[in-house]
């Protein structure tokens, strides 16, 4: 039986892996990040307004294991840049074996007051710059038989109420998912992580903000009564990328239970 993906951790610096992580400052993808390097990924840190704490991720990383670690940066409505961000990733180590697309905008848009500016925003962040990453990544991901892993959502199948865009978005991610990893095997595998209530949107007066009644809820609809933790997404995604070599095509919920309730 080959192993030869499932020891990271021991592999010499020339086999080291590398991946890029979107929108992982904070918050779940630093959680991504932190675990892969755990696991003895090389890792690139892509954020675009949380510079400071990217590099203080940074920091901390390359202190546990020199030069591990980098971040690049760019904001993702931006679709001149998406070439450019996965030449710089390669370019870290001269080799990408992991694309997670996870930065990802989020808030509420009510119809009637739906405007450009909102589809595009969540379109761009949610939907394109994964697929156009993909593009750009596939040559690089193919030298290496590596994986893309897309953040999907448990209402990419179901909706939110007053969250059309953003649900249409996910959705479309969850096809491109299926329809990427059609396209690109047998030399790279494509698979998405479909989290339910994680944490909640960020608690800083942003539009995305919810009710402690919301939450409650959403809890009560969970089969296992609580919120999950960054790690345990984490941990599938490391799953997805380390020790999954013959699942491709797949959206794995990690909900405790949300969408048999939803
Ligand atoms: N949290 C949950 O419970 C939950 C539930 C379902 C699905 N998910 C999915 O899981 C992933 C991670 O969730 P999260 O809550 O940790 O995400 P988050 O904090 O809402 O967003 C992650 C990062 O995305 C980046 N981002 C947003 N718009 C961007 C743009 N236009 N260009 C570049 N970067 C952009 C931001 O980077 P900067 O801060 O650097 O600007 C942000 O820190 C997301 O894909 C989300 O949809 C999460």
């Amino acid at each position: 039986m080959d192993n030869s993906n499932a020891n990271n951790a021991t592999m010499t610096t020339a086999e080291t892996k590398t991946a890029l992580v979107t929108g992982s400052a904070k918050r779940v993808g630093a959680a991504i990040i932190q675990t892969l390097h755990r696991a003895g990924y090389n890792v690139i840190i892509h954020c675009r307004l949380s510079r400071q704490a990217a590099d203080e991720l940074a920091a901390e990383l390359n202190l546990i294991r020199a030069d591990s670690t980098k971040v690049i940066q760019g904001d993702l409505n931006n679709e001149t840049i998406y070439n450019s961000l996965i030449e710089q990733a390669h370019a870290c180590w001269n080799r990408l074996d992991v694309l997670v697309n996870n930065a990802s905008s989020f808030f509420p848009t009510p119809l009637g007051s739906i405007t450009l500016d909102d589809w595009n925003n969540l379109v761009n962040s949610n939907m394109k710059a994964p697929l156009f990453l993909s593009q750009a990544a596939a040559p690089y991901l193919k030298q290496v038989n590596g994986c893309i892993i897309n953040m999907v959502d448990v209402h990419a199948q179901r909706p939110m109420k007053q969250h059309t865009v953003y649900c249409a978005a996910k959705a479309g991610l969850a096809m491109i998912t299926q329809s990427l990893a059609k396209e690109l095997g047998p030399d790279i595998r494509v698979n998405g992580v479909a989290p339910g209530a994680i944490l909640w949107p960020a608690g800083d007066g942003a539009e995305g903000e919810m009710t402690e009644h919301t939450k409650n809820l959403i809890l009560e609809r969970t089969a296992l009564k609580r919120p999950g933790q960054p790690i345990d997404i984490a941990k599938t995604i490391l799953f997805l990328a380390r020790d999954a070599d013959y699942i491709t095509g797949q959206i794995i919920a990690v909900d405790g239970g949300r969408t048999l309730n939803i």
